[in-house]
């Protein structure tokens, strides 16, 4: 079997781009996740420290006079984690805890409001804008305490940035591990479901082209119910069929070849009689003058069945030589070849515009003019018409093409044969090998045209040919 893997690049294999797929797909989805949940844990910890700097104001409150010294005041902020706390309360607002200096406070954030955009963008403001001097940002938010109006306090950045980094680290660090250990996992799956039965097919499609006789390369189909089992099914039966037909085609060449001999020699023999009949001819005995004819025309179809059989086994068409035709004169030529004379049983008749001319190879054409010209008279000389006449008419097509008739009066194609009229040894009711019209069709198609029976009957018989412009 040949390998596939060889043809495809690292890049290019359909498993490594799921593995890398995947890995970018559960980053992504993880990315879309750390978007909301920073925002959140920023929420939260804020929240956290208006907690504690509410703690710090309880143990204040419990203070006598609400008086403590500057060192508990200290331990107080520290342990909030914030530098000053400032409440609202019945209309008042008050420093409740922190420095009496001024604090310079660079960025004000209310968390009071909790729209999901704001959270976003203030989130990454705080990450965006950390700075190597820590700056002081004041927070204003509630408190389970609902006496207050609002509680604020004010920190250094730092902290939170600090925070918020931590958490991104983490969230990025379980990110990368999700991502390898589901890309692994459908890797895996994915390989055994998929890719490798796929590789089975391709490598085997690959080594059937190859060798398509030979019937070691024809896939075997493995036992599944799903959509892969039913492409390796139907991939083998395909096998096996065209294995098949190209089988029987070597066989039918073969027996060609065989065939095309047989004539070749068989057409030397007939020759020898021919000869033979062409003595008979000069010999006075009555019997032998009336049988005579009979016998020279019985040589003489059976050496024109052999050559016309020879022929067509040697030679496709040849690609026509296109140029334009004068087709009138054709004609005539055509009806000087079937000797027909003017006033005999059988008349030609050519109808055709003078100036009529066709896109054509002028040998190719008149051999197809020659063989429906040809069986036309034949079939009225066999029901031995005494008016029997030939038309042939034409006509331009559409300023492109051209159309040609040939219209006879003669006793109409048995039916048996109108069937397969245009395939070669389909029957034939005058002696003949059966190939005429299937040589036309050939030379026909060969233009790019068409060659149709438009009508056949007692009345008579019309052919029709399409030819294309050039
Ligand atoms: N104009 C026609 N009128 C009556 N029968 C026809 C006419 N043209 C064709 N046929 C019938 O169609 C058959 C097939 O014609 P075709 O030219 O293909 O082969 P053939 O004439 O039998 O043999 P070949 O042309 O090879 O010598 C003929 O045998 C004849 O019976
Ligand atoms: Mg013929």
């Amino acid at each position: 079997m040949v390998e596939t893997l060889k043809y495809l690049s690292l890049r290019n294999r359909l498993s490594n781009r799921l593995l890398l797929l995947t890995i970018g797909f559960v980053m992504l989805a993880e990315v879309l996740i750390y978007v909301p949940s920073i925002a959140n844990f920023r929420h939260t910890w804020l929240k956290e420290r208006l907690g504690a700097a509410q703690i710090a104001i309880l143990a204040i409150e419990a203070a006598p006079d609400y008086m403590v010294g500057e060192k508990l005041s200290w331990q107080l902020l520290d342990s909030a984690g914030v530098l000053a706390i400032v409440r609202k309360k019945d209309d008042n607002r008050e420093l409740v805890l922190g420095t009496d200096k001024p604090l310079d406070v660079e960025a004000r954030y209310d968390i009071r409001s909790t729209d999901w955009w704001d959270l976003v963008v203030d989130a990454f403001g705080t990450m965006i804008h950390q700075h190597p001097n820590s700056r002081l940002i004041e927070v204003t938010g509630y408190t389970s305490d609902v006496s207050m109006d609002f509680l604020q306090i004010i920190f250094e950045e730092e902290h939170l940035c600090h925070a918020m980094f931590n958490y991104s680290r983490n969230v990025l660090l379980v990110s990368i591990i999700i991502s390898l250990m589901t890309a692994v996992l459908v890797y895996v799956t994915l390989s055994r479901l998929l890719v490798r039965p796929v590789q089975k097919i391709t490598d085997s499609m690959i080594a059937f082209r190859e060798a398509p006789e030979d019937t070691r390369r024809q896939i075997v189909p493995e036992d599944r119910q799903d959509e892969i089992g039913v492409v390796m099914q139907e991939l083998s039966v395909m096998q096996d069929e065209v294995r098949r037909a190209l089988n029987q085609k070597t066989h039918l060449a073969n027996l060609g070849v065989a065939v095309s001999k047989i004539n070749h020699d068989l057409r030397n023999i007939l020759a020898s009689a021919q000869l033979v009949s062409d003595h008979l001819t000069t010999l006075k005995d009555p019997t032998v003058q009336k049988l005579t004819p009979r016998f020279v025309s019985a040589i003489d179809r059976a050496i024109r069945l052999c050559e016309n059989t020879l022929q067509y086994g040697r030679a496709e068409v040849e690609k026509p030589r296109l140029e334009t035709v004068p087709l009138k004169p054709l004609i005539d030529d055509m009806a000087i070849s079937l000797g027909c004379p003017e006033d005999g049983p059988v008349r030609i008749v050519n109808n055709l515009p003078a100036n009529l001319t066709a896109a054509a190879d002028p040998d190719q054409l008149f051999r197809v003019f020659l063989n429906l010209g040809r069986n036309a008279v034949q079939a009225m000389e066999h029901v031995r018409l005494n008016k029997g006449e030939l038309t042939i008419t034409g006509r331009p097509e559409d300023a492109s093409g051209t159309i040609i008739e040939f219209c006879d009066n003669g006793p109409g194609i048995p039916a048996r044969i109108q069937e397969s009229l245009f395939h070669p040894f389909h029957g034939s009711s005058n002696g003949g090998a059966g190939l005429g019209l299937a040589i036309a069709r050939e030379i026909i198609e060969a233009h790019g045209g068409h060659i149709t029976l438009t009508d056949s009957g007692p009345e008579g018989t019309c052919f029709r040919i399409e030819l294309p412009a050039a």
